[in-house]
């Protein structure tokens, strides 16, 4: 009868250790035991970047990227994008079964509720430069919040959690949009309780000199499909800090904007944002060999932004909702003119041995920017417009961490590499350079 363990032998000792395997992981912890002599720590595990290492058990999202799958609560992307809308994927990851209408129309009625900000949060934003990254006005002002909400540290309150959640996820609309506002040196507009989440955001970035602005119904239902397919992704870098920063137990503002901080990078969310710089400077179709070689030999460290990702080594399941939500976009916009570039990058990509060895397809963050451009943003939101739904991500894996009795304070070992221990030496006797 096979075992669910792993045998393991220390060929420096010669002593043998049975480890427990639980849903296909070994608890790193059980290498502890696994000592040269009684003075050793101990055997760890080194994981650089966490390649292959669970940090929790969670119930929110699936994905299999070998296969190209993913799912929020079991339910697979393309029929959530495809059937559901923005806020009632929003409580399906955080309640974890659909709503039924009763719940959905509650759910609304609050969340459209939250979505004013105190009038000095104005004032806070207005302190910054006109030229300002929005992505670094919002993660200070979601920052900000803690202060305005003093009972979000008790974050072992249900009650308390549940009000702070529905706080961020109402009001992330209107503080990116105010960042927007600000960064154009625009008044800032405030919520419409009439409108739909989306449709409420899309009025407050573009309303202009105009009382009965109307939002186009096609952009609309595009950008809430865009934020059902951004809204979780599991154990990606900026749920991982938020995890990590929550897991000291300080309030759910402060650990999702370590969260945005961690999204901002252009390697996660800020990546859309460098697909289109990168569109724009291969400028024409006829450069994309040229550049795709560069990719290549690695001239300059470029990358094929928009393609790969740590998870994915098929196509990425959203990429491929997004192609088509492109389509419905351009019909009402027009073409974006960098399509062209893209779309023959993707075609020589997929077929260069370079990317098919790899396993390099197309992520989410290739086609998304287009489609924001094309619906009139400027690049710098892109990264912000991720932060919107991946809210509902952030706080809901927030709350199953601050749930999960197995989860302690974020704390990894490290493999020291410095000198060993040595004493000072008065300044008079060092080289330069350091002590010699
Ligand atoms: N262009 C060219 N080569 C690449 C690329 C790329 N976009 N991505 C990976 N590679 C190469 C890399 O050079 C390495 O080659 P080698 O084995 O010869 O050294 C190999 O593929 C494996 O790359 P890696 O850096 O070890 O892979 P990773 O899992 O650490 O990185 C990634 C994942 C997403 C950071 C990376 O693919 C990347 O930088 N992509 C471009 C940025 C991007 O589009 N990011 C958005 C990710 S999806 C949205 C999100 O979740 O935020």
């Amino acid at each position: 009868m096979p075992k669910d363990t792993l045998t393991i032998t220390d060929n420096r000792t010669g002593k043998t250790y049975e480890v427990p395997i639980e849903d296909g992981c070994i608890r790193t912890k059980a290498l502890n035991q696994i000592k040269v002599d009684e003075n050793d720590f101990g055997l760890m595990g080194y994981d650089p970047a966490f390649l292959n290492t669970a940090n929790c058990r969670s119930a929110i999202t699936y994905i299999d990227g070998d296969k190209g799958i993913l799912e929020y609560r079991g339910y697979p992307i393309e029929q959530l994008a495809e059937k559901s809308t923005f806020l009632e994927v929003a409580y399906l990851l955080l309640n974890g079964e659909l709503p039924t209408p009763k719940e959905l129309e509650q759910f609304i009625h609050l969340v459209t509720h939250h979505t004013y900000v105190h009038e000095n949060i104005k004032t806070f934003m207005d302190g910054f430069r006109y030229d300002a990254h929005p992505m670094s006005i919002l993660s200070s002002t979601v920052a900000a919040l803690s202060g305005f909400y003093p009972d979000a540290k008790h974050t072992k309150d249900e009650r308390s959690r549940r009000i702070q959640m529905t706080r961020l996820i109402a009001k992330m609309p209107t503080i990116a949009a105010f960042s927007y506002r600000h960064s154009l040196g625009l008044p800032y507009v405030y919520p419409n309780n009439d409108l739909s989440y989306v449709g409420n955001f899309l009025a407050m970035i573009k309303k202009i000199g105009t009382t009965n602005y109307k939002v186009d119904p096609v952009l609309e239902r595009a950008l809430d499909v865009l934020f059902i397919l951004h809204a979780d992704h599991e154990q990606n870098c900026s749920t991982t800090s938020v995890r990590v920063v929550g897991s000291s137990e300080v309030d759910p503002y402060s650990a999702c904007a370590a969260g945005i901080n961690a999204l901002y990078g252009p390697l996660h969310g800020g990546a859309n944002e460098a697909v289109l710089r990168m569109l724009r400077e291969i400028g024409h179709i006829s450069k994309v060999p040229e550049f795709i070689r560069q990719v290549k030999s690695g001239e300059a460290g470029s990358r094929l932004m928009g393609f790969g990702h740590r998870v994915y080594k098929s196509y990425d399941p959203r990429a491929k909702v997004i192609k088509r939500v492109a389509d419905e976009v351009f019909e009402v916009t027009g073409k974006n003119p960098l399509l062209e570039i893209a779309v023959e990058l993707e075609r020589i990509a997929l077929q260069d041995e370079y990317f098919v060895k790899r396993k390099l397809y197309p992520n989410v963050d290739f086609y998304s920017g287009l489609i924001y451009e094309a619906m009139g943003f400027q690049a710098e939101m892109f990264p912000v417009l991720f932060a919107i739904p991946r809210t509902v991500g952030w706080v809901s894996q927030w709350e199953e961490m601050v749930k999960d009795p197995e989860q302690k304070i974020a704390r990894p070992r490290q493999v020291y590499t410095g000198y060993k221990r040595r004493d000072y030496i008065s300044n008079d006797k060092r080289g330069a350079g350091g002590a010699r």
